[in-house]
């Protein structure tokens, strides 16, 4: 089969990860008989400097006319001083909302191989760490209006964003996770701050009333901030974990370091189409770009779900999956998941190894 698949390189580590990557599935094509053909467009900073803007109306249909979308990732020190609507972020939220990628699927799994890179008491990892962050993408805060107004009592000026949630969002990123959780340990935690916020009443209301259609899956509610200690306290507690945009930013950041590294953590961003956009969790890393040593696997691993979820190729998909398992096995590491004293591969060398073993 031909697939056409729009590459976003990006800032920073981004072109470095998303070659070794491309790589990848050209090595995965060659094996199993499929060509990829890849096209490349430019958004986020680079948009910035070509075009003047982050995202521009070709890239878009591009990413809209292609089987799927592989982003490296965007920003950078150099626009951050752009302004708001400009930022090289905006591409990013652009591109989900253009293309209605309401669900964003973040596997944490920690490799029995990276234990020692885990920041976690073994007794307390227990027996491993393997939990999806379902986290709803289009959404919340960050799609309300972002304004600046003068404030009321002479406190100056004031930036507001509005946070929103309406029913029909909350239902259908419900039904992914519990969806998910049928395949799975049959167990959803729904994660908000329904305490405080109105937003998260609707959110905890909705996924209530949805988690009736699920009898055979358990639900649970946890407070945000009670999420984010319960995740170094007891990881092993969760399996599917349901929440909103922002809150489902900061506990995937933070169950990467369970697994031993941001470096590691893929992400699926699906809609109601085949078409995903399949990306790391992290950042252009601009403290590390251009060296040459940042992991790639998480890109790599981004990859394999797109195989799997846009394409139905599952067995690729678990090659490119087991070749991670057995370079990790083997001993290769990249610096971010390297022992005190072991030596670490560059980018490409971790590429070329998982290419080997596929
Ligand atoms: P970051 O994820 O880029 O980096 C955080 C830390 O993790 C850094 O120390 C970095 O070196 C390390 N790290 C990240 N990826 C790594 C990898 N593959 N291998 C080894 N180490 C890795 O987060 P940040 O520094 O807060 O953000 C930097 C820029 O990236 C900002 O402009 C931010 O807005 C942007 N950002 C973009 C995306 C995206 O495009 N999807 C995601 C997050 C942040
Ligand atoms: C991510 C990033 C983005 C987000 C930013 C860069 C807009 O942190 O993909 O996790 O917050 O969604
Ligand atoms: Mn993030």
């Amino acid at each position: 089969m031909n697939y056409n698949i729009a590459v976003i390189k990006g800032d920073g580590i981004g072109p470095e990860i998303v070659s070794e990557a491309m790589l990848v599935l050209e090595k995965i094509g060659e094996k199993f008989g499929h060509t990829f053909k890849f096209q490349e467009v430019l958004a986020g900073g680079c948009s910035i400097d070509a075009n003047g803007i982050p995202l521009t109306d070709e890239t878009i249909e591009i990413c809209k006319n292609a089987d799927s979308v592989l982003l490296g990732a965007v920003g950078g020190p150099k626009w951050d001083n752009v302004p708001s609507a400009k930022r090289p972020e905006k591409a990013l939220l652009g591109l989900r909302a253009a293309l209605g990628l309401f669900a964003n699927i973040r596997p944490a799994m920690m490799y029995k191989a990276l234990a020692d890179a885990c920041p976690i008491k073994k007794e307390i990892i227990g027996d491993g760490f393997d939990i999806v962050v379902c986290r709803e993408l289009t959404g919340d805060v960050y799609f309300g209006n972002h304004y600046r107004k003068e404030s009321d009592c002479g406190w100056g000026e004031m930036g507001c964003d509005d946070m929103n949630y309406s029913v029909y969002e909350v239902e259908r990123i419900a039904r992914r996770a519990f969806e998910m959780a049928r395949v799975r340990s049959k167990k959803v935690t729904s994660v908000d701050k329904a305490n405080v916020l109105e937003t998260s009443r609707v959110w905890r209301e909705t996924v209530t009333r949805i988690a009736a259609e699920y009898p055979d899956v358990e639900l649970q509610h946890m407070y945000v901030d009670n999420a984010a200690m319960q995740l170094v306290h007891s990881p092993g507690q969760f399996d599917v974990l349901l929440t909103g945009n922002l809150f489902g930013d900061i506990l995937s950041d933070e169950a990467s370091m369970i697994t031993g590294s941001i470096g590691m953590l893929p992400s699926a961003s699906i809609g109601e189409t085949g078409r995903g956009m399949y990306e790391p969790i992290h950042g252009s890393a601009p403290d590390i770009a251009g060296k040459g040593i940042a992991n790639p696997i998480a890109t790599i691993l981004s990859c394999a779900m797109m195989l799997r979820y846009s394409f139905g190729l599952s067995a690729e998909a678990d090659a490119i999956e087991q070749a991670v398992g057995k370079a990790l096995d083997n001993g290769c590491r990249t610096a971010d998941i390297a022992s005190p004293g072991q030596t670490a591969l560059s980018t490409s060398e971790m590429g070329q190894v998982i290419r080997d073993l596929i």
